[in-house]
């Protein structure tokens, strides 16, 4: 212990209990272990602590998993409920989760480190939301009427239209660093779409996909309609990708493992969509706003401690302004308050693990060796937690290794810059191209730069914001396909056209 742990004693009896109960996944509406019996430790990372085991699957469990999901897909009381249906159910599973909201921020606080209000607005509140409009799709998904000519059959009619059909069994892959909010954005829009679907949270933090899965059956959800396990990618996660009766897989994660399962999905002709990795830019021009600016790039990082996917990792300053906002950007990360996620004071928890510790401290101590300057933070905190100190680089140049990969990590770099267009070049040159932002109060400057912006998603005085009603999906090595929106109804539903002679 340390006065960096959590105190557990703090949890309120819900979360208490769960935490020591005997963990089991959701297969086909059973609660399961692994055929194995194997299981994984799961952690306390403000501790290091172990605070409890769930199955590790393999194969065989996975193989399980998607028989079942497979079998609602084609049984009857999930086929043919009507839209309306479908949308009660959902409301009935975000009703549930809103009722429990205080037990399941308090366990993903725990598990992933982040503070309780954190885990609330993003894991707990948003998956609420999104429950609730993604249910609002479920009776709203329709095709067209087509005119159509066909000349080569001049003596003919028709009548052609189409539909959109549920794409079938999804396999749905999840990372720790959002654990709930992930795993509602990848089973939202297969509830409302009415496919199925096998859901693997990341091995680190799958206890509130546990818990929901008590919500799932609760709820009323077919059996089989939605199944959980929990293992290791390489094992579980491999053997979901590979298995031959998927016909969409679901991503988010590295770039690296991102990579090979759209690989394996190509070969099988498997839809997919790949939510991945960014190194994402902010860039502050001359005459930006920089009372919002200077909070805004701080913000843009170290919210939910730069581990986020569309994290503002780069900062381009305008030469003239520089020194004041890297200054200022230094200032809010020197005063961050550190600690564990379950104290109401705590602006930045630990890290998910002591394994992305070591992996951002790497970054860090590159970053050093190429010869940069430490402006704040730059050490890991010396304890059982996994934590690292808000940081802040500069004297970096674009080419070094902590100016192109992904750090997932409280680490910012900031670098000046002396010309718009140059800037958008730089902002452009990683392989990333997740989000970009822009702060400045010139429009012309806003239209002119945001098409340059290679990038999924682009924000004009504002960084990480998300909207459940808008698309979310990157450019080049960020990905492919989008979530959220009617966007992700897209990804859910396979087109079919249909011609009638009359
Ligand atoms: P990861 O990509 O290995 O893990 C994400 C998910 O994929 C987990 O559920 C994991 O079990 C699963 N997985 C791993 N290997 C798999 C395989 N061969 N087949 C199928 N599923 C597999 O990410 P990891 O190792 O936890 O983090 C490493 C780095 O990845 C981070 O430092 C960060 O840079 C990046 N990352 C990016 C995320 C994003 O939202 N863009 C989320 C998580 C990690
Ligand atoms: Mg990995």
């Amino acid at each position: 212990m340390s006065n960096l742990s959590n105190d557990l004693s703090t949890l309120g009896q819900a979360a208490a209990n769960f935490i020591a109960s005997k963990h089991r996944m959701l297969i086909g509406g059973e609660r399961e272990f692994a055929d194995s019996g194997e299981t994984l430790p799961v952690y306390d990372p403000s501790s290091g602590e172990e605070i409890g085991r769930v199955p590790s699957a393999g194969a065989s469990d996975v193989d399980r998993a998607v028989i079942a999901a497979r079998a609602a897909f084609e049984r009857d009381d999930w086929a043919n409920l009507t839209p309306v249906k479908r949308e009660r159910l959902m409301l009935k599973l975000a009703d549930l989760l809103e009722i429990n909201a205080q037990e399941f921020s308090e366990l993903e606080s725990v598990n992933s480190g982040r503070g309780l209000v954190n885990a609330r607005l993003f894991d707990v509140d948003l998956s609420v939301d999104y429950l609730r409009y993604m249910a609002g799709w479920a009776t709203k998904i329709h095709g067209k009427t087509v005119g159509i000519s066909a000349p080569y059959m001049p003596d003919s009619n028709f009548f052609a239209y189409t539909t959109r059909e549920p794409i079938g069994v999804v396999a749905a892959i999840t990372p720790w660093n959002v654990p709930l909010g992930q795993a509602i954005w990848k089973l939202s829009p297969v509830l409302a779409t009415g496919c199925t679907v096998v859901l693997k949270p990341a091995e680190q933090t799958p206890l509130t996909a546990l818990r929901f899965a008590d919500l799932i059956e609760e709820a009323g959800i077919p059996k089989g309609v939605i199944n959980i396990i929990t293992g290791y990618g390489y094992s579980a996660g491999a053997a979901m990708v590979e298995h031959p009766d998927i016909d969409k897989i679901s991503f988010t994660g590295s770039t690296e493992i991102g990579k090979g399962i759209g690989v394996v999905a190509a070969q099988n002709f498997k839809k997919c969509t790949l939510e991945l990795g960014g190194k994402s830019p902010v860039i502050v021009l001359e005459d930006a706003d920089l009372q919002s600016a200077i909070p805004g790039a701080a913000w843009a990082i170290f919210g939910n401690h730069g581990q986020n996917c569309c994290a503002g990792s780069r900062l381009f300053v305008h030469h003239t302004i520089y020194e004041k906002v890297l200054e200022g950007v230094a200032d809010i990360a020197k005063n961050l308050k550190v600690g564990p996620g379950l104290d109401p004071e705590t602006e930045m928890g630990p890290l998910v693990s002591k394994k992305q510790q070591k992996r951002v401290m790497s970054y860090i101590n590159s970053a050093l060796a190429q010869g940069a300057t430490i402006v704040a933070g730059g050490e890991a905190i010396e304890g059982p937690g996994s934590y690292v100190q808000p940081t802040v680089i500069s004297d970096v140049d674009d080419s070094m290794t902590v100016c192109q990969e992904e750090i997932f990590g409280p680490v910012l770099v900031v670098m000046p810059f002396s010309d718009v267009d140059e800037v958008v070049k730089r902002a452009n040159a990683t392989k990333y191209g997740l989000g970009a932002s822009l702060w400045t109060k010139n429009i012309s400057q806003v239209h002119r730069l945001l098409p340059k912006l290679k990038a999924g998603i682009t924000w004009v005085n504002t960084h990480n914001v998300l909207d459940l009603a808008v698309p979310f999906g990157g450019v080049k090595d960020s990905g492919v396909g989008a979530e959220l929106s009617e966007e992700a109804i897209n990804h859910h539903t396979q087109i079919k056209s249909t011609i009638i002679q009359i």
